[in-house]
């Protein structure tokens, strides 16, 4: 019998539909109805883990799931915030394309991030950013809503995604720069590239 695969997926969000139906498209029959947090194939030595898309990197870089379903923007933020974050995208899945980007009012006459306030869920990418260009700003991190702050007083700029593009539009944002694009990967612990 094959040893057992564990297989780390979002239980709820953006990734969820895409990524359960990828895993069913691929053969591996499960169910993942209701509360539970751990499904087992019905027909392959196969345990699904229901998680949060942001434990996902860790647990598959400390090998407690070994792959997992994540957007880039999430594995590249941990993994510049962390180098205990190790695990590798192994390929791009073609769902959940977006872009990390940096935003502004309409009415904001903001010509460069030099010396701004720059609210975003994504402070290790945009710091990394902010140094390689050598720009000199600060970096407010902000979990959600990011759309706000510039209106609430807390930021002249936000770097947050893009998707459709309808939450820029609702709050009266145009993006002026593109950090990174996305999409969900598939990626696996570091150490399975060198089996
Ligand atoms: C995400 C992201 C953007 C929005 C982009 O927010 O942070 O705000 O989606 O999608 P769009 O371009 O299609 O409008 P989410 O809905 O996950 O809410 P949160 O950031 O407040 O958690
Ligand atoms: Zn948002």
């Amino acid at each position: 019998m094959q040893s057992k695969i564990t297989i780390a997926i979002q239980r709820k969000g953006r990734l969820y539909e895409n990524s359960k139906n990828l895993l069913i498209k691929s053969g591996i029959n499960f169910s993942a109805n209701g509360e539970r947090l751990l499904a087992r194939s019905s027909n392959m030595n196969i345990d699904i883990l229901l998680v949060r898309d942001d434990d996902i990197p860790s647990l598959v870089s400390k090998g407690v799931a070994d792959l997992g379903i994540v957007g880039q923007n999430v594995l590249a933020e941990q993994a510049a915030a962390n180098n205990k974050i190790t695990a590798k995208p192994l390929l791009k899945l073609g769902f959940s394309k977006c872009k990390l980007a940096f935003a502004k009012p309409l009415n904001s006459k903001l010509r460069s991030l030099k010396n701004k306030n720059i609210a975003t869920s994504y402070p290790a990418l945009v710091k990394k950013y902010l140094i390689k260009n050598s720009i000199t700003a600060e970096v407010i991190k902000i979990n959600g809503s990011v759309e706000l702050t510039p209106y609430i007083g807390i930021a002249d700029c936000i770097c947050d995604l893009v998707s459709s593009g309808a939450t820029l539009e609702a709050n009266n944002l145009v993006e002026f720069k593109s950090l990174m694009d996305s999409e969900a990967v598939l990626i696996s612990p570091v150490t399975l590239n060198k089996i």
